[in-house]
């Protein structure tokens, strides 16, 4: 089977992005990396990119009179790539209704809470604030509804009672760094399905074998 086509947004430093690169290395992946795209010249991601021969784009969002406009250029950029998914890894621009709709159950987003928890950003103070006990990353489809599409998979760690932003940022971003590449095997695997009631299901994963627990 083809290797799928996967297209990766992003606005800084790339450590997620990085982490698909180095799993899409591995011959036997069932991805590739036709583009990364990046809002902002400086991301730090880009560098990553290049180290791994993969394209990359700059598209910069003041360059655009409003968020459609920006938005269709990126998705020029994708369509040009042959991009089948499109994997937003710390892209920081909201999109239009336009871009959903137009990438529809074919963008994934990683997220660093256990979602439908702690949406939006300083998402680590809101779990420090809550004084949950347990926290973790959510890749989820993309839809209108920020941070709120269906959950595709979740991986859970601990909060400790002496955790700092940093601490916590630290051990949910290793854990995103194992999901990620994950999540996209499967779509690579063609094994990803949206069911009628809104659902994922991977096939051939039992539904607790989806979550990774790291005490
Ligand atoms: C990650 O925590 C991700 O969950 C969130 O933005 C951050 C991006 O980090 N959406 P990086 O650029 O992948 O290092």
């Amino acid at each position: 089977m083809a290797k799928l086509k996967a297209g990766v947004l992003i606005s800084g430093r790339g450590s997620n992005l990085l982490a698909l690169l180095e799993a899409c290395a591995a011959t036997d992946f069932p991805a590739e990396i036709a583009l990364v795209v990046s809002n902002r010249a400086e991301a730090g991601g880009l560098a990553h990119a290049a180290r791994f021969g993969v394209p990359t784009k700059v598209v910069p969002h003041r360059d655009f009179a409003d968020r459609e406009s920006f938005d269709r250029a990126v998705s020029t950029a994708l369509e040009a790539a042959g991009v089948e998914l499109v994997c937003l890894a710390g892209f920081m621009r909201i999109f239009s209704p336009w871009f959903p709709a137009r990438w529809a159950n074919r963008i994934i987003n990683i997220h660093p809470s256990l979602l439908p928890s702690f949406k939006g950003l300083h998402v680590q103070q809101q779990a420090i604030d809550a004084g949950v006990r347990v926290s973790g990353a959510t890749v989820h489809l993309v839809t209108n509804d920020l941070d709120g599409g269906p959950i595709v998979a979740q991986a859970a760690v601990p909060v400790h009672p002496s955790d700092s932003v940093a601490t916590l940022t630290a051990r949910i971003l290793e854990a995103e760094h194992a999901l990620y590449p994950l999540v996209l095997r499967w779509f690579g695997e063609r094994r990803v399905r949206i069911a009628q009631t809104n659902r994922v299901i991977i096939d051939g994963i039992a539904p607790d074998g989806a979550l990774l627990w790291r005490p």
